[in-house]
Formats: C-alpha cells, structure tokens, sequence
C-alpha cells in the first residue's frame, strides 16, 4: 500500500527541500524553509557549522563569502571563514541580498532557530553535520540542541528526523551516541563495504551520478541499526526527467532544490 509519508500521499519517493527550496529563496535561511512549507513539502535539508564562539549555525561552506555580504562588513577578516566569527557578528550579515533583492536582510539562522522554523510548519529535518574534522565534538552538540528544542522525542525520532554526514565517523559517533537517531551517510560505498555501514547507518545517501538500480536494490537488500531495510536518498536531482529515472531505481528519497518540478515529476 502506499505510504501517507510519500510526497502528495502518492507511492514515490520522498520529495526532500535541499537547503530548503532553494532555487527559490536562499539556501539555508529561514525563507527557504518557509518557500518549501508554501510548496506543500514535508522534508527540508540543511548543513550545520559552528562559529568561533560555539555556537551552532545552518550554512552550506565552512566559508562566509558566497552566500552573505561578510566581506563588506568584515573586510579585513579574511579568509572569512565561519569558524572565525562568533555567532553575535554572523548575526548582522546579510545572507540574502545575494540571492536577490527580495531577500535583502535574510539572516544566517541558528540550529536553534532553523529547527524551530521547521517545527513551526510541521515538517521533517534533514540535518547533515557539515566539515565535522573541523569542529570536534560537533555531533554531541548537534544532538544536544536537537534534544533541547524537543526533537529527541518519540515523535520526532519516529519519523521527522535523519541525521546524516560525508563522514563515516560522524555519522557512527551520531548512532553511538544516540542510538534511536536516524542516520544516513552520504556517499557511495562498494556493496562489499555494506555491512560495515548497516551496523549504523540507516541510509546510505549517494549523488544521483553513481546511482543504478542494482545498487540501490543492494543497499535495500541490508538491514539497518533499526532493524528495517537500508534506504536510499539521493541528490541533487533538479529536473523531472532525472527524478523520474532515479524514482525508477527504486530511491526512497530524492533531495532537490526545485521539490515542486521533482514532487510533480514523480506523483504528478
Ligand atoms: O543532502 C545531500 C547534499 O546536500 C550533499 O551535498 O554539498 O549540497 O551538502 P551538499
Ligand atoms: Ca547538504
């Protein structure tokens, strides 16, 4: 039967907001999660960094520079890097007048403040911990914000989080910690190195470009920490003929930053 969590309650893949909807508002802010809630999509994705001060914060770069106005306000902090900024100085970049005008005044959110916007429209995070060699201990921290803003509940871990990395360790440290966390670990590994991955890892999350349907019916064929079949989500899958031919290997998600083409493409 089809499940009532697949996009628009039909029997295809989750639609997941990469960044949020951000071909249509900048990534990573809370406009993109608003855009994705107006789409109708349940799943949003973000990245984590942390700052020079400790504090938890939602960009894609370890670097300032492409998505706010750091080096007008900041410009003699070069290499402008996130970790070299506390969390009060990110707090006055723009990180939106790039993206476009409309956007002007767009902030770089908080951990705390992207999953409250999440939880406010009811939906389901996507969170990758983000250049974690650069930020040792940032897994127990992730998880302690996520428990503190009320996401380590039955309910949320039920079903409204996944925790995921390009770092095995992190993603293991992540499922040691807190064993009842949905993890995911993005990449492709040799169906040889399988087992090694089901032992903590609930997903394995590769780019649409590695993708074939016999490797996600062998990720599919293991079973997770959980005790239910490894999933698939991949990315960064943007146009409705690519959604359709990666919905036809068999992916349980696909990440996108148009969810509306890819919604469409797949339960239109
Ligand atoms: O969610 C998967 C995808 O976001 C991984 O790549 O570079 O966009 O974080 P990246
Ligand atoms: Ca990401």
């Amino acid at each position: 039967p089809a499940s009532p969590a697949r996009a628009g309650g039909g029997g295809g893949p989750l639609v997941i907001a990469h960044r949020g909807a951000s071909a249509y508002a900048p990534e990573n802010t809370l406009a993109a999660v608003d855009k994705a809630a107006e789409l109708g999509i349940r799943w949003v994705e973000n990245d984590v960094q942390r700052t020079r001060d400790g504090e938890l914060v939602v960009l894609h770069d370890d670097n300032l520079r492409r998505t706010t106005d750091v080096e007008e306000v900041y410009p003699d902090r070069a290499p402008w890097k996130v970790r070299d900024f506390t969390a009060a100085e990110i707090a006055r970049l723009d990180a939106g007048s790039w993206f476009g005008p409309a956007y002007a005044g767009a902030r770089v959110p908080t951990l705390e403040q992207f999953v409250d916007r999440v939880e406010r429209h009811h939906q389901k995070l996507l969170l990758e911990i983000k250049n974690p060699e650069l930020y040792p201990g940032i897994e127990r921290q992730t998880l302690k914000v996520l428990s503190n803003e009320g996401w380590l509940d039955r309910s949320h871990l039920a079903g409204r989080l996944i925790v995921q990395s390009f770092s095995a360790d992190s993603v293991r440290t992540v499922h040691e910690l807190k064993p009842a966390v949905k993890t995911g670990f993005l990449g492709t590994p040799p169906v040889s190195d399988l087992p090694g991955y089901a032992g903590f890892a609930d997903q394995i999350n590769p780019s649409y470009g590695s993708l074939s349907t016999a490797y996600v019916a062998s990720v599919q064929a293991f079973t997770g920490p959980h005790g239910r079949p490894l999933e698939v989500f991949t990315w960064t899958v943007d146009d409705a003929a690519t959604a359709q031919r990666v919905a036809g290997y068999g992916v349980d998600g696909i990440i996108t930053n148009k969810p509306d083409v890819v919604r469409e493409a797949v339960d239109g």
